[in-house]
């Protein structure tokens, strides 16, 4: 079967890797795809919002199955483009992609079928929000209603942050996204994320992860797409997987198809482990970058099959089949980021990947003299594997060392919290 695999981060460096060790694969081609990707597979350009641009592209490659990488083609409806051109693909529909696209639209379905979230609120205006507050305390919870590349949310310690926020949202800080807000109640607890894949009845576990939200060491700083993680997250285990599944994931998938929005693809669920339990945060209709790279070392099936298993709607009886080990990335990103990153700095891997560690390429591009430069804020993601996560982190951080990217910075704390677990 040929793949073609949407995308050009460290998550579809991951999984185009992956998808090259599927026995199931033929060929895999990617667009863009980065430099990473280029050692995996045939990079092409394609306009992924000229959807018939890629259906004529799978008709002339003989392509069995569209992976989508991100959010935006999904929320886009580029899966539906797809299959009504008979073109199977991994990953929503549009209708089904808004349990990303709109965190009110979740909120709502979270109400109707019973999943344990956060009090909220939807609100259209910035006079109709700032009454709304009144129904909460701080510190307030305040977030963007459609896609705002992981930046829509904001916690506001006072009254008065809370007001400005909801200004900047209104004012257009986040455009569309921000034409309406959810204002919610603050949750208190530890975060981890589920992952599950679904064709749209069934339902298969496929891993949890913790994230390192934000840029600074002790989890201080503005927030990030992510600096770091790690698979298995212990936090969560196997009694609150079965209660997150129960709880949340199924209902959320029987829902979805009892009002004729099939979720079809991989589910990502952020929790927040609170006292009573698990509590839905928000669900992404993607994987999580960089959970995904966390994953996919550990995933030892045949992914192109497991994913055509999931765009074909014959899921039933399969299992996702991981390492009993731990995998734990470090992102290096350019200087700058989370605000301007610096472009172009120069990049020499060196042996990093001796000792099997994985380094992944999020953000980089070729250089006219055959050398690697930084192209984007999260640049590299190096990944390795150990028995527990202090020793994944201690495996992670000497291939990391072996990395010459100057103009490039990352956390030295990825997985701390767990690594402290460990120590006790
Ligand atoms: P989101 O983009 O929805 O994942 O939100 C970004 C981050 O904000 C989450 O990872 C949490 O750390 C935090 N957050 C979001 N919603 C809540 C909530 N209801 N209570 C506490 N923290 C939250
Ligand atoms: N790492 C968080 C996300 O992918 O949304």
């Amino acid at each position: 079967m040929n793949v073609l695999l949407l995308g050009s981060g460290g998550r579809e460096h991951a999984l185009a890797w992956k998808l090259a060790q599927s026995p199931s694969l033929t060929k895999l081609y990617a667009a863009p795809g980065n430099p990473g990707i280029a050692e995996e597979a045939e990079c092409v350009s394609l306009d992924v919002t000229d959807h018939s641009a890629v259906v004529g592209f799978c008709r002339d490659h003989a392509i069995g199955l569209v992976v989508i990488g991100p959010e935006a083609p999904l929320v886009d409806g580029l899966a539906d483009s797809l299959r009504a051109a008979d073109i199977p693909a991994f990953g929503p529909s549009k209708a089904a992609a808004q349990l990303e696209g709109s965190k009110g639209f979740t909120k709502d379905l979270c109400a109707r079928a019973g999943i344990p979230t956060g009090g909220y609120v939807r609100t259209h205006s910035l006079e109709e929000a700032t009454a709304a507050l009144g129904k909460f305390t701080a510190p307030y919870v305040l977030k963007a209603d459609g896609l705002a590349a992981g930046k829509g949310v904001v916690i506001a310690a006072t009254d008065a942050e809370a007001e400005e926020a909801l200004a900047d949202m209104f004012g257009g800080q986040f455009g569309e996204a921000g034409a309406q807000v959810v204002i919610e109640e603050f949750l208190a607890g530890e975060e981890a994320s589920f992952f599950a894949l679904t064709d749209g009845k069934s339902v298969v576990p496929f891993g949890t992860a913790q994230d390192h939200k934000q840029v600074g060491e002790g989890d201080v700083g503005p927030n990030t797409g992510g600096m770091g993680a790690y698979s298995p997250a212990p936090v969560l285990t196997p009694e609150l997987q079965a209660r997150a599944l129960a709880e949340i994931i199924q209902p959320t998938v029987d829902t979805m198809a009892a009002e004729g929005m099939p979720y079809s693809g991989v589910l990502y669920a952020g929790l927040m482990l609170t006292a009573t339990g698990p509590q839905l945060i928000e669900y992404n209709c993607r994987f999580g970058d960089p959970e995904c790279q966390v994953l996919m070392m550990r995933y030892q099936g045949d992914l192109a099959a497991l994913m055509m298993a999931c765009a074909k709607g014959k899921l039933a009886g399969a299992e996702a089949d991981f390492a009993d080990k731990t995998a734990l990335t470090v992102v290096m990103a350019a200087k700058g980021y989370p605000g301007t990153p610096e472009k172009g700095g120069e990049i020499d891997l060196g042996a990093a990947a001796a000792g099997g560690a994985k380094v992944f390429h999020a953000g980089t591009k070729g250089s006219e003299d055959g050398g690697l430069v930084a192209n984007g804020g999260r640049v590299l993601n190096v990944t390795a594997m150990g028995g527990n996560v202090t020793e994944a982190q201690r495996s992670a951080y000497e291939a990391l060392d072996k990395v010459d990217f100057p103009s490039g910075f990352c956390r030295r704390d990825i997985g701390w919290k767990e690594v402290a677990r460990e120590g006790e």
